[in-house]
């Protein structure tokens, strides 16, 4: 990724924060700056703490969900109830797998070629349901672009980022995946974050003040970060109160 297109999205998008594997760059709308080094020090003890507490909540619901079951009470609803807990689960206990290997001090991404365009329509796909329920519409530019990634790395990545623009866009309001350059970007036309708190989202369990109705953890932009950092990965996020929000990535083409 050239200085000039980060220059260019940093121009154009304000407020934008700005976040290199060394450091977190807030531009505001308005004014000088601000710079946060980041700490390499995120230790793994938070990771697995942060990630074993987000399993608590899943696990009761089953449980819960079991005991009703159990009593013969809507059975077939209460197990598909059940089914979506335990994909939950199934994917924070990937995150924390993922994570822990991340974390070893000989770590080596899995680095290899994969079709860009195919692992975003996997990970679209996973949100299907989400995107009818809300009538989304969602246009997944067509790529033929090859990345050199750890793809477990950057599904999870994805992951993260769609489900955000998902859940935090507004009914039946558009959210556009698409490759600029060397830069994937994911926009949505959603709820937006404060400019105030801009800064804060990638922190763990950060949650900004306008999406309190809406459940989450907090953890999923921390995880992110902490992934990218790892893999020396440069990534921005822009976003407006009530207008939306666009997350740019930077990616590592092939040449065919
Ligand atoms: N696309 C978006 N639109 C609006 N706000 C967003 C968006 N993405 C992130 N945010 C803000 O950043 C905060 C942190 O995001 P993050 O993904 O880390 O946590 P979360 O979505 O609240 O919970 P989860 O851990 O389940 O992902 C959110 O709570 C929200 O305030
Ligand atoms: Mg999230």
């Amino acid at each position: 990724m050239s200085a000039t297109s980060w220059g260019e999205i940093i121009k154009e998008h304000r407020p934008v924060l700005l976040i290199r594997p060394d450091v977190l760059v807030f531009y505001p709308s308005e004014g000088d700056p601000w710079t946060e080094k980041q700490i390499l020090s995120d230790s793994k003890t938070f990771f697995v703490n942060a990630v074993a507490h987000e399993l608590f909540s899943p696990l009761s619901a089953v449980m819960g969900l079991l005991e009703l079951a159990k009593e013969g009470d809507r059975v077939q609803e209460n197990l598909l109830k059940m089914e979506r807990h335990l994909n939950r689960m199934q994917r924070i206990l990937e995150q924390l797998i993922l994570l822990s290997k991340i974390e070893q001090e000989n770590y080596q991404p899995f680095v290899r070629k994969i079709d860009l365009g195919q692992v975003l329509k996997e990970v679209v796909h996973e949100y299907e349901q989400r995107i009818a329920q809300k009538r989304l519409s969602l246009s997944l530019e067509k790529t033929n672009m090859m990345i050199e990634a750890d793809e477990e790395a950057l599904k999870i990545v994805l992951r993260n980022l769609i489900s955000n623009a998902v859940k935090y866009a507004k009914e039946s309001s558009h959210v556009e995946i698409k490759t600029i350059g060397d830069l994937l970007s994911v926009r949505d036309e959603g709820l937006g974050i404060p400019e105030q708190e801009l800064k804060n989202v990638t922190a763990r369990f950060y949650r900004a003040k306008n999406v309190r109705g809406i459940s989450g953890s907090g953890l999923g932009l921390a995880i992110v970060k902490h992934i990218l950092r790892r893999l020396n990965v440069t990534w921005a996020i822009h976003s407006k109160l009530n207008v939306g929000t666009t997350v740019f990535l930077e990616l590592v083409g092939v040449e065919e």
